[in-house]
């Protein structure tokens, strides 16, 4: 559909140099807007007081009610020097809030002390993952250097804005105004706490902070105290953004992108060596020192879907795999550039399989994805659907729709809106009082390309490729957001 659509225009655009009619400039200009991609890292230079969104499409689904948290980056340039790499704006905490069949939207950055002192002096100068910095930084403390941009967990009537090398950040979820740094124990305070944390099926947390070949193990009870904090040594240093965890174990995989030298920004001090293979350590959470090692060939990552096992031991989970660095280390630093192509082939979605004789296997579906997430009723326990973005190729960063991957018939169910929507992550919102995998909804923004504003679209899990049932409206545009929670 996509591509029929697209070669519709082209040949119409083709035309149009012997024959301009109203059709094809307007479709001259749908194509313009689609090679525009730049709003997915447009600066926000204010917070986005509460609004109401305008339903554009389909019907609200009875019975959906309650927020969809997002974070991601929102500010990137200043004056005085600029980050320079996709994971390094300024945490923007975006509220999208659902309620008797009406969406509103609204938007606050994280203040944290980077972001305070670069609004004083007018520059982005703390160095990141892949922005330098300058002299003119100050760094004290870990937390210093939080940009809180990466993911969200909710907390009562808070939102814990994560990022990756320090504390959670504590937002008020009504207001979204800024509360504190969270300290989970006083002697632990700026440890890192990383954006991916996993949910047993009883409301545990965990969740885990890196240090060279060292690993600190947070379990967080359901009111988000700290329940213990241990600290396990990996069989090596990598860059690790994401780990994920079956009813009993925590799944570490160690992609071959290991420590090379000390340096800044923090992602120069890996050195890809794809010829070392994945290792997978997987942990008994009843007891972190019992661990096996897997092994398996090269491939980079950054998202893990939730994993299970069976009553074999046989453990299995999802990865968004890719072949290289490349988008880590200069695709996102052309996304921030906002025009240009960027480099490399999109990760596909695979599925690892841990055998209890110590075998590893990995099958890929072929089929283009990030962000992969799954029903929350079912953290860590076996299931067969996995939602993801999709639809990114060549030419153009970013997802253009959502599917749903059936691991058990091998299916994906897919919409792709074109080339004019650029879809961010999907959160999997279970259905008031049903049980079924398939009872649930899909919701997730987009940007609009085209009409140059944040949309928010509701799907039917089990129909994916029917289309949003509902589809609202903004009248501004955010920046693509990288992760959210839904709070029902
Ligand atoms: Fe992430």
């Amino acid at each position: 559909m996509l591509a029929s659509r697209r070669n519709f225009l082209m040949g119409a655009a083709a035309l149009s140099a012997a024959v301009v009619t109203p059709e094809t400039v307007r479709a001259m200009t749908a194509m313009q807007a689609a090679a525009d991609w730049s709003l997915a890292t447009a600066d926000l230079e204010a917070d986005v007081a509460p609004r109401a969104m305008r339903l554009v499409h389909g019907r609200a689904p009875a019975g959906l009610e309650g927020a969809l948290f997002r974070n991601g980056p929102g500010k990137f340039r200043r004056p005085g020097g600029s980050a320079t790499h996709w994971f390094d704006g300024d945490g923007l905490m975006r509220a999208f809030r659902v309620r008797d069949g009406q969406a509103r939207l609204e938007a606050r950055f994280a203040d944290t002390p980077k972001r305070r002192w670069e609004s004083e002096i007018d520059a982005v100068v703390t160095p990141g993952f892949g922005t330098p910095g300058d002299s003119r930084a100050r760094i004290g403390s870990p937390n210093d250097a939080n940009s809180a941009n990466t993911a969200v967990m909710a907390a009562g009537d808070e939102v814990w804005a994560l990022w990756e090398g320090g504390s959670p950040l504590a937002m008020d979820a009504s207001d979204l105004s800024t509360k504190r740094f969270v300290t989970l124990r006083d002697d632990l305070k700026g440890m890192p706490f990383q954006a991916h944390p996993r949910y047993d099926p009883d409301g545990t947390i965990w969740n885990i902070g890196l240090w060279g070949d060292r690993m600190i193990v947070w379990r967080l009870n359901t009111d988000r105290s700290l329940h213990t904090a241990e600290v396990v040594t990996l069989p090596r240093a990598s860059y690790m953004h994401d780990f994920t965890a079956s009813a009993r174990h925590l799944v570490i995989v160690l992609q071959p992108w290991v420590f090379d030298h000390r340096g800044m920004p923090y992602a120069t001090q890996f050195a890809w060596r794809p010829e070392m293979g994945t290792q997978v350590m997987v942990i008994d959470k009843a007891d972190l020192s019992r661990t096996r090692i897997f092994e398996l060939p090269g491939f980079s990552y950054f998202h893990l879907g939730d994993a299970w096992e069976d009553t074999s031991g046989t453990i299995r989970f999802d990865v968004a795999a890719g072949k290289d660095v490349n988008f880590a280390v200069e695709g996102a630093r052309v996304m921030v550039e906002g025009r240009g192509t960027v480099p490399g082939e999109p990760a596909t979605l695979s599925l690892v399989t841990l055998h209890a004789d110590g075998r590893a296997e990995m099958v890929s579906s072929g089929v283009a994805a990030e962000f992969p997430k799954s029903d929350p009723r079912r953290a860590g326990l076996a299931r067969r659907r996995t939602v993801h973005v999709a639809g990114e190729r060549g030419g153009r960063p970013l997802p253009t729709g959502l599917a749903v991957q059936d691991w058990e018939t091998g299916r994906s169910d897919a919409f792709l809106f074109g080339e004019d929507m650029i879809m961010e992550e999907a959160n999997w919102v279970p259905k008031p009082g049903r049980s079924d995998e398939a009872d649930a909804w899909l919701v997730a923004p987009a940007i609009n390309l085209r009409e140059g504003v944040t949309e928010l679209h509701a799907f039917e899990a089990g129909r994916v490729a029917d289309g949003p049932m509902a589809s609202w409206r903004a009248d501004v545009a955010l920046p693509a957001g990288f992760h959210g929670v839904w709070a029902g």
